[in-house]
């Protein structure tokens, strides 16, 4: 567990450098993130390299006894490159280049872009490889920000080709697996294929469906390209990459496996407004941030890293990125800090050292202000520091990986799937992933979220979200668990090329869960349907979405629950609990608390603003209510820091055993 923080020596006069890193020292942190914007100083002109500033920049930092996360500067393609090679412009849905001037205008798919990021990373690997101050890497920043992972560039329509012929091998195969004999769209050829875009109606799903997989595939390969050159630059530095908080346009699984640290950025107010939250709840949480969302990142990313997870950049103050930019309660940067550190993370890094007086993010809080004073979030990184060393000091075990009894299968391709085919304009997969992990975390219940070729032993409550297409092996994975499994609606429902399965949804999990769902319906917003409890236990409503299922007349399952119409609502076949709509979140929360306890798991009904976490021997509470929370049955001697009494915002520590 250690503090970091984000910094752009590049910024500010270098009369400034060796104050600045000797502050930072005496703050508690003990990394620096430097360089990835730096493209433009660091080769001015074309192989005219200015090493001279960030040598000194990271001997300034080193000398002052801080490690170094060195970065590629491949986010920020300079001016000369753009205009020598104009094909490094990503290509937007509406044909035309998107325009230098701010950030991430590049293509993944430009062979000039390939070559140039290739010399620029070795370049810069070469030279702080074997630093003594270079501990870590980060390559490029933030693959996909500003909606960049696809391009309709002619090298993309040209890589998607021949990715499509690896694929398929046959032209054939494709018009099969796609079914292109729906309106004459049958190829004779791979060359004949085009971007699925600027079609008269919606183009074809299984089309656009790959076109995703395919965009996907080439962030991998194009990080992949960097990691190799760092590795054999800088043998032993673990190489990072900083991922966006719920961020699904890529499978982030593939991209995380060839990196050391899975990190991201977290932002829980920026987050609040820009993403699906209803208005309501973006005005209760306005100043804290949702009190599942940091955790659900931090569960994701912890699920895909090899080392312990980390937050690259943590939110200090207000943003500037949202369309409103509140500031976060006193307490709050502290509370987001030891949250990441109670879900797993090694480390935490504030953006930025010191808030920027020009360009677009002038008025983005820094751990200081322009005028070089410490703000509200250096204060309270400074005390996360020395709580640090309380929580390392009080148990030998605290940075222990975290193993949890509870599994949440979470999928980038069923976002895409459901996004080109949603049937239900608001059938919105994250949300609906988060919904489930919001549940499971009301009752106390700590969660690993897993890809869906995860290894299943161990767990004793399996989630599954609606997943419409499922691995082959995937309904005899599970049933090995001897996990209780729940599945949302519409898992199964598709097969690979998206088409539906021969014996209807939920396909080959039909083996384990015999059911037959013969018709599905989507419901508007306003409109939800009740759901009675067949004990008369747990009542509530359905929104978004209805499978209709039957039962199999030779295993007959259990209804648990139905719709007003009669229709079941939520059904269980041995271990397996089928919900056929998504419910609201009081019937969630007790659906899955009667599951768990099927399962063997005791829960703790915590509410929406009180969240607990265990990593180690330590039990860690997140108070993000007005309210003071008491904790009962904890001994005084047992607490690291904190008290009984949970302040509003307040973190309390302690003793598990
Ligand atoms: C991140 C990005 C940083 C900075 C920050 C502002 O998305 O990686 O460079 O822009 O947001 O909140």
């Amino acid at each position: 567990m250690r503090v970091g923080v984000c910094y752009y020596p590049e910024h500010w006069p270098e009369s400034m450098w060796e104050d600045d890193a000797r502050r930072m020292k005496a703050l508690g942190i003990e990394q620096v993130r430097i360089a990835e914007f730096a493209w433009s100083r660091i080769e001015p002109s074309p192989g005219e390299y200015d090493w001279g500033w960030l040598d000194r920049a990271v001997d300034v930092l080193g000398a002052a006894g801080l490690q170094v996360v060195m970065c590629t500067p491949t986010a920020t393609p300079p001016k000369w490159l753009i205009d020598r090679y104009p094909d490094i412009l990503p290509v937007g849905a509406d044909g035309r280049p998107r325009a230098f001037g701010s950030r991430r205008h590049y293509d993944f798919s430009s062979p000039s872009y390939f070559a140039a990021s290739q010399t620029i990373c070795t370049a810069v690997a070469g030279r702080y490889g074997r630093h003594p101050a270079v501990a870590y890497w980060q390559t490029d920043n933030e693959f996909g920000c500003h909606n960049t992972v696809v391009s309709y560039s002619p090298a993309a329509v040209a890589r998607f080709r021949e990715w499509l012929k690896a694929r398929y091998r046959t032209i054939d195969a494709l018009n099969q697996a796609w079914g292109t004999v729906f309106w004459s769209m049958e190829y004779r050829s791979f060359d004949e294929i085009d971007a699925p875009v600027a079609t008269v109606t919606e183009a074809h799903p299984s089309h656009r469906l790959d076109y995703r997989r395919f965009a996907s595939d080439e962030v991998a390969r194009y990080n992949r390209m960097q990691v190799e050159i760092i590795r054999a630059h800088s043998p032993g530095r673990p190489v990072a990459h900083n991922f966006m908080q719920a961020f699904t346009e890529f499978d982030h699984y593939k991209v995380a496996a060839d990196l050391d640290i899975a990190t991201w950025d977290s932002y829980p107010l920026g987050a609040l407004e820009e993403l699906w939250f209803a208005p309501e709840i973006k005005s209760r949480w306005l100043r804290t941030g949702h009190p599942d969302f940091a955790s659900f990142n931090h569960d994701v990313y912890r699920g895909m890293s090899k080392l312990p997870l980390w937050v690259m950049e943590q939110q200090p103050g207000p943003v500037n990125w949202a369309l409103w930019n509140p500031a976060p309660l006193a307490g709050m940067v502290r509370l987001w800090s030891w949250e990441a550190f109670a879900h797993g993370a090694g480390c935490v890094s504030y953006f930025r050292w010191r808030q920027a007086p020009f360009a677009q993010e002038q008025m983005h809080a820094g751990l200081n202000t322009p005028d070089n004073r410490l703000d509200v979030g250096g204060r309270e990184a400074a005390q996360v520091a020395a709580e640090i060393r309380t929580v390392l000091a009080a148990d030998a075990d605290a940075n222990a990986a975290i193993r949890s009894k509870v599994a949440l299968v979470y999928d980038y391709e069923a976002k895409w799937l459901f996004e080109i085919h949603p049937q239900g304009a608001d059938f919105h997969y994250p949300r609906f992933a988060f919904e489930y992990y919001c549940a499971l975390r009301s009752l106390g219940l700590d969660v690993d979220v897993v890809p869906v070729d995860a290894p299943l032993d161990g767990y004793r409550l399996i989630v599954v979200p609606p997943l419409p297409v499922v691995p082959a092996d995937f309904a005899a994975r599970l049933a090995n668990s001897g996990a209780q499994v729940v599945l949302g609606p519409r898992t199964g429902s598709k097969t690979e090329h998206l088409q539906i399965p021969a014996n209807l949804p939920p396909g080959t999990l039909s083996a384990v869960l015999p059911l037959r769902v013969w018709r599905v319906e989507s419901m508007r917003p306003n409109v939800t349907e009740a759901v009675h409890s067949a004990d008369g236990t747990a009542d509530g409503y359905a929104r978004h979405w209805r499978d209709f299922i039957e039962s199999d007349a030779h295993a007959p399952f259990e209804v648990r629950a139905s719709f007003a119409d009669g229709h079941p609502a939520y059904v269980k076949s041995g271990a397996f609990h089928y919900f056929a709509s998504l419910f609201d979140d009081a019937l969630s929360a007790r659906l899955f608390a009667r599951i768990a306890d099927e399962a063997g798991l005791p829960t703790t009904p915590l509410g929406d603003s009180v969240r607990i976490s265990r990593r180690g021997a330590l039990t860690y509470v997140f108070n993000y209510s007005a309210a003071s929370h008491t904790l009962s049955g904890v001994p005084d001697d047992a607490f690291v820091f904190g008290a009984r009494e949970v302040e509003p915002q307040g973190v309390a520590v302690y003793r598990t055993t």
